[in-house]
Protein backbone atom coordinates (compact mmCIF):
# COMPACT_ATOMS: atom_id res chain seq x y z
CA UNK A 1 0.00 0.00 0.00
CA UNK A 2 1.48 3.42 -1.05
CA UNK A 3 2.46 6.01 1.92
CA UNK A 4 0.96 9.65 1.90
CA UNK A 5 2.32 12.08 4.08
CA UNK A 6 0.15 15.04 4.32
CA UNK A 7 1.87 18.83 5.07
CA UNK A 8 -0.30 21.58 6.33
CA UNK A 9 -0.53 25.35 8.11
CA UNK A 10 -3.65 25.59 8.67
CA UNK A 11 -7.27 24.40 9.31
CA UNK A 12 -6.90 20.76 6.79
CA UNK A 13 -10.29 20.93 5.32
CA UNK A 14 -8.85 19.68 2.57
CA UNK A 15 -6.54 17.22 4.95
CA UNK A 16 -9.70 15.77 6.27
CA UNK A 17 -11.66 15.94 3.02
CA UNK A 18 -8.41 13.09 2.65
CA UNK A 19 -8.53 11.28 5.69
CA UNK A 20 -12.67 11.16 4.90
CA UNK A 21 -11.66 9.57 1.42
CA UNK A 22 -8.64 7.22 3.03
CA UNK A 23 -11.46 5.78 5.08
CA UNK A 24 -14.07 5.17 3.18
CA UNK A 25 -11.98 3.38 0.56
CA UNK A 26 -12.02 5.97 -2.38
CA UNK A 27 -7.83 6.34 -2.14
CA UNK A 28 -5.91 3.08 -2.03
CA UNK A 29 -3.64 4.69 0.33
CA UNK A 30 -2.42 5.04 3.84
CA UNK A 31 -1.76 8.42 5.38
CA UNK A 32 1.58 7.73 6.60
CA UNK A 33 1.90 11.26 8.91
CA UNK A 34 1.28 14.69 8.97
CA UNK A 35 3.95 17.73 8.92
CA UNK A 36 3.07 21.52 9.98
CA UNK A 37 5.65 24.21 10.43
CA UNK A 38 3.80 25.04 13.66
CA UNK A 39 2.25 24.11 16.56
CA UNK A 40 -1.25 24.66 17.62
CA UNK A 41 -3.21 24.17 14.15
CA UNK A 42 -6.60 22.58 13.86
CA UNK A 43 -4.46 20.59 10.90
CA UNK A 44 -2.77 18.67 14.43
CA UNK A 45 -6.23 18.12 15.74
CA UNK A 46 -7.48 16.38 12.91
CA UNK A 47 -4.46 14.21 12.88
CA UNK A 48 -4.33 13.29 16.48
CA UNK A 49 -8.23 12.02 15.94
CA UNK A 50 -7.23 9.73 13.73
CA UNK A 51 -4.05 8.23 14.71
CA UNK A 52 -2.42 9.98 12.04
CA UNK A 53 1.20 10.50 13.31
CA UNK A 54 2.75 14.16 13.31
CA UNK A 55 5.88 16.11 13.16
CA UNK A 56 6.35 19.78 13.95
CA UNK A 57 9.33 21.37 11.60
CA UNK A 58 9.41 24.84 11.89
CA UNK A 59 12.00 26.39 10.03
CA UNK A 60 13.09 28.67 12.54
CA UNK A 61 14.40 25.90 14.87
CA UNK A 62 17.79 25.26 12.33
CA UNK A 63 20.50 27.09 11.64
CA UNK A 64 20.18 26.68 7.80
CA UNK A 65 17.79 26.31 5.60
CA UNK A 66 20.35 23.18 4.34
CA UNK A 67 19.89 21.59 8.04
CA UNK A 68 16.02 22.52 7.88
CA UNK A 69 15.34 20.78 4.50
CA UNK A 70 17.36 17.83 5.29
CA UNK A 71 15.17 17.37 8.41
CA UNK A 72 12.27 17.38 6.45
CA UNK A 73 13.49 14.83 4.08
CA UNK A 74 14.38 12.57 6.55
CA UNK A 75 11.35 12.46 8.03
CA UNK A 76 9.43 11.90 4.54
CA UNK A 77 11.92 8.75 3.79
CA UNK A 78 11.42 7.84 7.41
CA UNK A 79 7.39 7.45 6.44
CA UNK A 80 8.69 5.42 3.78
CA UNK A 81 6.67 8.27 1.50
CA UNK A 82 5.16 7.65 -2.12
CA UNK A 83 2.98 10.95 -2.59
CA UNK A 84 3.38 14.30 -0.68
CA UNK A 85 0.24 16.17 -0.48
CA UNK A 86 0.43 19.92 -0.02
CA UNK A 87 -3.03 21.07 1.89
CA UNK A 88 -2.25 24.76 2.55
CA UNK A 89 0.80 24.57 3.11
CA UNK A 90 2.16 28.40 3.26
CA UNK A 91 5.96 27.84 3.37
CA UNK A 92 7.65 26.90 0.29
CA UNK A 93 8.99 23.49 -0.54
CA UNK A 94 12.75 23.01 -0.30
CA UNK A 95 14.13 22.45 -3.20
CA UNK A 96 16.29 19.46 -1.78
CA UNK A 97 12.64 18.32 -1.55
CA UNK A 98 11.38 18.71 -4.76
CA UNK A 99 14.19 17.18 -6.02
CA UNK A 100 14.50 14.07 -3.79
CA UNK A 101 10.64 14.23 -4.79
CA UNK A 102 10.30 14.68 -8.49
CA UNK A 103 6.49 14.45 -9.68
CA UNK A 104 5.21 13.14 -6.05
CA UNK A 105 4.26 16.32 -4.70
CA UNK A 106 0.49 17.76 -5.75
CA UNK A 107 -0.99 20.91 -4.17
CA UNK A 108 -3.98 22.13 -4.39
CA UNK A 109 -4.83 25.78 -5.39
CA UNK A 110 -7.57 28.15 -4.98
CA UNK A 111 -7.74 29.70 -8.59
CA UNK A 112 -7.89 28.36 -12.11
CA UNK A 113 -3.97 28.64 -12.39
CA UNK A 114 -1.96 29.71 -14.58
CA UNK A 115 -4.33 32.65 -13.18
CA UNK A 116 -3.77 33.90 -9.43
CA UNK A 117 -0.91 31.75 -8.75
CA UNK A 118 2.47 32.49 -7.95
CA UNK A 119 4.03 35.06 -4.88
CA UNK A 120 1.58 36.47 -3.13
CA UNK A 121 -1.34 34.86 -3.98
CA UNK A 122 -2.75 32.58 -1.26
CA UNK A 123 -5.98 32.62 1.02
CA UNK A 124 -8.14 35.52 0.56
CA UNK A 125 -5.72 37.71 -1.53
CA UNK A 126 -6.95 35.22 -4.46
CA UNK A 127 -10.36 35.67 -4.11
CA UNK A 128 -10.06 39.43 -3.89
CA UNK A 129 -8.01 39.72 -6.62
CA UNK A 130 -10.41 37.85 -8.88
CA UNK A 131 -13.68 39.98 -7.84
CA UNK A 132 -11.13 42.75 -8.63
CA UNK A 133 -10.61 41.70 -12.20
CA UNK A 134 -14.19 40.96 -12.78
CA UNK A 135 -13.62 37.79 -13.70
CA UNK A 136 -16.87 35.67 -14.20
CA UNK A 137 -15.62 32.55 -12.88
CA UNK A 138 -13.26 30.92 -10.78
CA UNK A 139 -12.20 27.15 -9.70
CA UNK A 140 -9.59 25.41 -7.98
CA UNK A 141 -6.58 23.65 -9.21
CA UNK A 142 -4.12 20.79 -8.28
CA UNK A 143 -0.74 20.33 -10.19
CA UNK A 144 2.49 18.76 -9.59
CA UNK A 145 4.89 20.61 -7.57
CA UNK A 146 7.87 21.89 -9.77
CA UNK A 147 10.75 24.40 -8.25
CA UNK A 148 8.74 27.24 -9.79
CA UNK A 149 6.53 28.18 -7.58
CA UNK A 150 2.35 27.37 -8.64
CA UNK A 151 4.14 26.55 -12.07
CA UNK A 152 4.23 22.74 -12.67
CA UNK A 153 2.02 20.72 -14.29
CA UNK A 154 -1.94 21.19 -13.72
CA UNK A 155 -3.46 17.90 -13.29
CA UNK A 156 -7.41 19.29 -12.85
CA UNK A 157 -9.73 21.89 -12.22
CA UNK A 158 -12.86 22.52 -11.42
CA UNK A 159 -14.85 26.13 -11.85
CA UNK A 160 -17.64 28.35 -10.24
CA UNK A 161 -19.29 30.83 -11.06
CA UNK A 162 -18.62 34.46 -9.42
CA UNK A 163 -21.47 36.13 -9.16
CA UNK A 164 -22.15 40.14 -9.60
CA UNK A 165 -21.62 41.82 -6.21
CA UNK A 166 -20.23 38.45 -4.89
CA UNK A 167 -18.20 38.62 -1.26
CA UNK A 168 -14.86 36.95 -1.21
CA UNK A 169 -16.02 34.89 1.88
CA UNK A 170 -18.84 33.86 -0.20
CA UNK A 171 -16.06 32.97 -3.40
CA UNK A 172 -13.37 31.06 -0.92
CA UNK A 173 -16.37 28.93 0.73
CA UNK A 174 -17.61 28.05 -2.89
CA UNK A 175 -14.20 27.15 -4.16
CA UNK A 176 -13.11 25.74 -0.72
CA UNK A 177 -16.32 23.36 -1.14
CA UNK A 178 -15.31 22.05 -4.77
CA UNK A 179 -11.70 21.60 -3.48
CA UNK A 180 -12.90 19.32 -0.96
CA UNK A 181 -14.38 16.90 -4.12
CA UNK A 182 -11.09 17.96 -6.66
CA UNK A 183 -8.36 17.14 -4.04
CA UNK A 184 -9.35 13.34 -3.32
CA UNK A 185 -10.20 12.62 -6.67
CA UNK A 186 -6.63 13.62 -8.16
CA UNK A 187 -5.23 12.24 -5.30
CA UNK A 188 -7.24 8.69 -6.01
CA UNK A 189 -6.24 8.77 -9.90
CA UNK A 190 -2.44 10.20 -9.78
CA UNK A 191 -1.66 7.14 -7.13
CA UNK A 192 -2.44 5.15 -9.95
CA UNK A 193 -0.18 6.41 -12.42
CA UNK A 194 3.12 4.84 -10.49
CA UNK A 195 4.35 1.81 -9.16
CA UNK A 196 5.80 1.57 -5.25
C1 LIG B 1 -7.06 26.04 0.46
O1 LIG B 1 -7.79 27.10 -0.04
C2 LIG B 1 -6.04 25.59 -0.55
O2 LIG B 1 -6.44 25.80 -1.87
C3 LIG B 1 -4.85 26.44 -0.24
O3 LIG B 1 -4.87 26.59 1.16
C4 LIG B 1 -6.19 26.44 1.65
C5 LIG B 1 -6.16 25.39 2.72
O4 LIG B 1 -7.37 25.26 3.39
N1 LIG B 1 -3.63 25.88 -0.75
P1 LIG B 1 -7.55 24.12 4.46
O5 LIG B 1 -6.48 24.30 5.53
O6 LIG B 1 -7.42 22.81 3.75
O7 LIG B 1 -8.93 24.34 5.02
Amino acid sequence: MKNIVVLASGSGSNFQSIIDSVEAGKINARIAGLISNKPGIKALDRATKHNIPCSIISEKEYSTHLEFSKTLLRQLDNWDTDLIILAGYLRKIPTLVIQNYKNRILNIHPSLLPKYGGKGFYGMNVHNAVLESGDTESGCSVHIVSEEYDKGPILDQIKVPVYKNDAPEKLAKRVLEQEHILYPRVISKYLTTFSK
